[in-house]
């Protein structure tokens, strides 16, 4: 795998003395637009994504969620028949630039799908996975030790560092899932209906987990569950059939307050 950094500056010495509490843009798209072959999934998306919060894509099935998630770290790159136009901006630079490396992007910006995939290896292997591939392998049972903390799984896993990942439950394997993506020390992090498929114990232990990840990333959260954007989210973006972005607001205003109408009826279930 590549080694190549990505070169995209970053400002982070500014975090220490500028309140980073404010509006801060972490991703920003410019006329964003997806096809597969002749069909088009999203229609000139601007969206302009803040750090530190959770921002949740909601819409009925098809609206071209999932396809929007994975532009922003390039996973659409593997599909042979997708073709994107327009613009994702990161940290002030286009990852679609000929010079950014999607390997090194995809470190910064981290994906957990929908379905836990944890890799058959031991649950230390899982989360060291990434930083081994970086070589950082200094203090590498402290680095797992950490990301599993935050991934809100060390207490149940701790002295089972050596079993295997696929040996967990579904709840705790999705948490995993999240341990293995923050180890690198991404700054964004995306989620593809990452409690669909989860019971509802487990769902709520993600649901307060993202919350908590917010504090230190940036979360971008597909989800088909009103509910859990309601609950979760800072910023909603209501994507449409044929891949439109209707509103993009604040979550209380897209839920009590909407300014198009075919947002409220999609909220209160007429439709969708
Ligand atoms: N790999 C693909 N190849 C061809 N068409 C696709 C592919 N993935 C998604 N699509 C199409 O793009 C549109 C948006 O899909 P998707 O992004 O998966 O929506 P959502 O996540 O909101 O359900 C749909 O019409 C879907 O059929
Ligand atoms: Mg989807």
């Amino acid at each position: 795998m590549s080694e190549t950094e990505l070169e995209i500056d970053v400002d982070r010495e500014e975090d220490a003395d500028e309140e980073t509490t404010s509006d801060e843009i972490a991703v920003e798209t410019r006329d964003l637009s997806v096809w597969y072959g002749e069909d088009r999934a999203l229609q000139d998306i601007d969206m302009k994504v803040p750090e530190n919060k959770v921002t949740a894509m909601i819409g009925p099935s098809g609206c071209g969620k999932s396809t929007f998630l994975r532009c922003i770290n390039r996973m659409n790159d593997r599909i042979d028949t997708c073709r994107v136009e327009g613009e994702v901006r990161f940290r002030g630079k286009n990852v679609y630039d000929d010079d950014v490396d999607p390997v090194a992007l995809r470190r910064r910006i981290g994906m957990v799908f929908q379905k836990p995939n944890p890799f058959p290896k031991s649950i230390r292997e899982n989360v060291a996975y990434g930083l081994k591939i970086q070589n950082k392998t200094d203090n590498l049972d402290e680095s797992v030790e950490t990301a599993l903390r935050r991934a809100a799984l060390w207490d149940e896993v701790k002295d089972q560092l050596d079993s295997s990942g696929l040996d967990l439950s579904g709840g705790q394997q999705q948490r995993l899932c999240i341990a293995r993506a923050i180890a690198p020390d991404p700054e964004v992090i995306l989620m593809d209906e990452p409690a669909s498929a989860l019971d509802p114990v487990a769902t709520s232990q993600i649901e307060d987990l993202i919350e908590e990840l917010a504090r230190d990333y940036t979360v971008m959260v597909v989800t088909h569950n009103m509910q859990q954007a309601a609950r979760i989210s800072d910023k909603t973006a209501v994507f449409l059939t044929g891949g439109e972005l209707v509103e993009f607001d604040d979550t209380k205003k897209i839920f009590e307050n909407p300014d198009d109408q075919r947002v409220e009826d999609y909220i209160t279930g007429k439709f969708g």
